[in-house]
């Protein structure tokens, strides 16, 4: 059994638990920022592949008392580092979290990583090469008080990059937190889906491949664990036929994306073509003020603009305005969820909120609002 960690953006751990556990994680724990789990080799390489709201899967090595830079390297060095790093293998270290005396993630890792070469020089008279772009195997440093956790992070490149998004509009949502969001909006297969806001297609492209079953992580160029001394590739290939063979062919309900921007409508399509879910979602150039509901119910998700300027003639104030008129007049029927990280704004929507939730998106805290269109 490994010991895993699930990293997730702030306030989403109780959804990534529940993800987990449905994956068939065991010993679930939310922490902050990330949720601890248990399981066996295909467990973290499903977890890679299928799970849609962490950023990365860690597993753990070793967990010992690093007070100050000796113990650190100490700590550092009862590692057999040669079980998980040869010196062909190009290595990078993050660091998170400090205490008093560790308090420079740089510096931090910098002793880390000495502590590594100098282990590998003694036994192979070799060491891995740095490489901070695209290294082979990535360590992570997590310094909690007077303890540091190492552990290696088995994703690579963040997972919340499917793979299908070559290009992105104005503020995309990161897929992972769109992946939270189609969760926390309760939208089911059967049910119809909008966003009249859709830009680069974020929200619409992960509701098809949800309805789609097809997984997150299929698309992606290679996950970290690939390149790892007990990669077992048969284990994995047959995850991936399996998820290949598991995928559907039909959708219960339409799913469509609008956006009065021709540009990222088209960014939006090309999403959907890498993706293979473009003759799946119907993706419009349209204005909000134009659009209507394709059923009569479902859910409607969205985020505005907040913040940035429109443009010069037009008032956000306004704008909001008309997004509630647009849900009050052509939505009847339908739960519409808002994300917003401005709550002036969010009053001029002049509709009732039915229900409060606070996501972040990135560093900024914004609010869900749930509004039931009677
Ligand atoms: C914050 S972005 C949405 C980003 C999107 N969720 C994504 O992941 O790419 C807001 C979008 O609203 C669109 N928008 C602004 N005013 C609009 C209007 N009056 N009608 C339709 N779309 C509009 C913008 O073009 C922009 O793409």
């Amino acid at each position: 059994m490994g010991e895993y960690f699930a990293t997730v953006a702030r306030g989403l751990e109780e959804l990534a638990a529940q993800e987990l556990t449905e994956l068939g994680a065991v010993d679930v724990a939310q922490g902050f920022c990330g949720v601890s789990f248990q399981g066996d080799r295909e467990l973290l390489y499903r977890v890679n592949l299928w799970a849609r709201l962490p950023f990365r899967v860690l597993v753990k090595l070793g967990e010992f008392p690093s007070n100050d830079d000796r113990e650190l390297y100490e700590g550092i060095q009862q590692i057999d580092w040669g079980e998980y790093l040869t010196p062909e293998l190009t290595m990078a270290v993050t660091v998170t979290g400090k205490n008093e005396q560790l308090n420079h993630s740089h510096f931090t890792a910098v002793q880390v990583k000495r502590a590594i070469t100098k282990q590998q020089t003694e036994k192979f008279g070799q060491r891995s090469s740095v490489d901070i772009q695209d290294p082979n195997v990535r360590i992570n440093a997590h310094i909690d008080k007077d303890l540091c956790i190492v552990s290696l992070d088995s994703s690579g490149s963040s997972l919340h990059r499917r793979g299908y998004r070559s290009a992105v509009g104005d503020a995309p949502l990161k897929e992972s937190l769109a992946a939270a969001l189609m969760k926390m909006s309760g939208w089911t297969p059967d049910l119809a889906f909008v966003d009249p806001l859709c830009g680069s297609g974020t929200l619409p492209l992960e509701a098809a491949m949800q309805a789609l079953n097809i997984a997150p992580g299929i698309f992606r160029d290679g996950f970290g664990f690939e390149n790892w001394l007990d990669f077992d590739p048969d284990l994995f290939d047959r995850l991936i036929k399996s998820a290949e063979a598991g995928e559907k062919k039909d959708l219960q309900a339409t799913i469509i994306g609008s956006d009065r921007n021709f540009d990222v409508i088209e960014q939006a399509r090309s999403n959907a073509r890498s993706s293979g879910v473009e003759s799946y979602i119907q993706f419009a150039q349209m204005d909000l003020a134009d659009v209507e509901a394709p059923a009569d119910r479902g859910i409607l998700l969205c985020n505005p603009p907040y913040g940035e300027r429109l443009g010069r003639d037009e008032d956000l104030g306004a704008f909001y305005k008309l997004l509630g008129d647009v849900l009050k007049n052509r939505f009847k029927g339908w739960t519409a969820f808002v994300l917003s990280g401005n709550k002036e704004l969010a009053k001029s929507i002049g509709l009732k909120s039915a229900q409060r939730t606070t996501v972040y998106n990135g560093t900024l805290p914004c609010q869900l609002m749930k509004y039931e269109m009677y």
